[in-house]
């Protein structure tokens, strides 16, 4: 649940369409530092304890440590140090950076930092850290929502912005004993979706849509858990599901796309307006977003708009949420000489599907350096839709801008450990291409052994 995934225009009815802007701007809560470094005289003993006494004086509270081998120096090890907000940390990084071999410095508070990179979560479990620095818990309410006067439904929104909110890292996911009424409420628009996806959808959603209905419980009397989804999906492109308490910054949202993680709401919209939401809820996600995880080359152009946004400036990361916005959301794509629709909010939005392969939005072909510049309302449907030639081109467009991101450093994600690299030394390049050289050798084995 991003800001971006948040439009008030899912509704099928433009008259119907409230004021509430639901993209916020918040402070992080936790403005944490990282510093890594490596120190210049590795031999010496209590190296460590040295620099340590550097925070104790200068009055800088620790949160974590952590020591491993250097990937950077061969034969070196290397620190991680989280440190709270608070003291002197201007000290100890002057001192630092002078004796230390390799130092860097990762901040949530980069805006005043100049310098630090904008802090990002190196492995999955770190996204714990911020699931919770959500700028609205879900179940506070605009006062033009349709569930805003109903104790009973927000009581509900609360039980699930309860569940989000205490959920870690490697648990599973939270069974939800639906209603009657939420089931009712789901049905009927499930009901009016299935009925265009053959001729409304692309091809990649109407492979993986008859699989959903045979492996997940998708049915127009069942809202099918989150967890036989996120099971579903790991087995076939690795992404998973998290719930989420509230609305991320956009920030943190494409963050958990870098892990093949997709932050996902479990409640379902006000059953007054089956066809309406003034946000993303379950028909969004599992109707719109969930099918073309389980696609490989979506999955894959998913994550590199995530893997692009790791600590990038903060004015790219507004425009790789708009590339977000303009394709996994409200994308259309072309096949076999017609346009198909692909984004979520499309695929979950009855009114919206029909309107957009209809002669009156604009269509323009996806470009990221432009897409990224365009703007867009968020409480009708949109005026312009841009279209990909196919996933694979738009996937290869994506890497391209992404390569035009000022970062010092390159990102790789690393599936065996489901964490993030950052590239930035000859040692880990000569690394990498002794993997991909490996890799090379074996694809020509590959093909001489199927005489291709
Ligand atoms: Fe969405």
């Amino acid at each position: 649940m991003g800001p971006q995934a948040i439009k008030n225009g899912m509704e099928d009815d433009p008259t119907l369409m409230s004021g509430g802007n639901y993209i916020k701007e918040g402070l992080d809560s936790a403005k944490s530092t990282c510093l890594f470094f490596s120190p210049a005289s590795q031999d010496e003993c209590g190296v460590l304890a040295s620099a340590l006494e550097l925070f104790k004086q200068n009055k800088v509270n620790l949160i974590h440590i952590e020591s491993r081998s250097s990937a950077r120096i061969p034969g070196a090890y290397e620190f991680m140090v989280e440190c709270a907000p608070g003291g002197n940390l201007g000290a100890v990084v002057d001192n630092l950076k002078k004796s230390s071999e390799y130092f860097s410095i990762i901040s949530r508070n980069h805006k005043n930092n100049k310098g630090t990179v904008p802090w990002f979560p190196h492995r999955i479990r770190e996204l714990d850290r911020f699931a919770n620095q959500i700028l609205s818990y879900g179940s506070e309410l605009d006062a033009d929502h349709p569930g805003f006067t109903d104790p009973v439904y927000r009581a509900r929104r609360k039980y699930f912005a309860d569940l989000a909110y205490n959920y870690k890292h490697g648990e599973q996911l939270p069974r939800v004993d639906y209603t009657a009424e939420e089931t009712d409420t789901w049905g009927k628009v499930f009901r009016q979706l299935v009925d265009l996806y053959p001729t409304h959808a692309c091809k990649e959603f109407n492979h993986v849509f008859p699989l959903l209905i045979e492996n997940c419980g998708y049915r127009e009397d069942n809202i099918p858990q989150l967890e036989d989804i996120s099971n579903f999906l790991k087995d076939s492109t690795g992404f998973t599901l998290r719930p989420v308490a509230g609305l991320l910054s956009s920030r943190d949202f494409l963050a958990g796309l870098a892990f093949r993680v997709f932050h996902s709401t479990q409640y379902i919209r006000h059953p007054s307006m089956p066809l309406y939401t003034p946000e993303p809820d379950v028909c969004h996600e599992l109707l719109g977003h969930v099918p073309l995880f389980a696609d490989p080359v979506f999955a894959q152009f998913s994550q590199e708009i995530g893997l692009a946004s790791l600590g990038a400036p903060d004015d790219y990361v507004e425009k790789l949420a708009t590339c977000y916005w303009f394709t996994v959301e409200f994308g259309l794509c072309r096949q076999d000489g017609q346009v198909k629709a692909f984004g979520a909010g499309l695929l979950s939005s009855f009114g919206e599907l029909k309107y957009c392969l209809s002669d009156k939005p604009e269509l323009r072909p996806f470009d990221p350096p432009k897409t990224a510049l365009q703007a867009y309302p968020i409480t009708e449907y949109q005026p312009i839709y841009y279209v990909a030639e196919s996933f694979d081109d738009a996937k290869e467009k994506m890497i391209k801008y992404a390569q035009t991101i000022p970062r010092d450093f390159g990102v790789r994600y690393n599936p065996y450990t489901q964490s993030v690299e950052i590239l930035d030394s000859k040692p880990q390049i000569q690394e990498l291409f002794n993997e991909l050289s490996h890799d090379i050798n074996f694809l020509s084995d590959v093909v001489q052994k199927i005489g291709m």
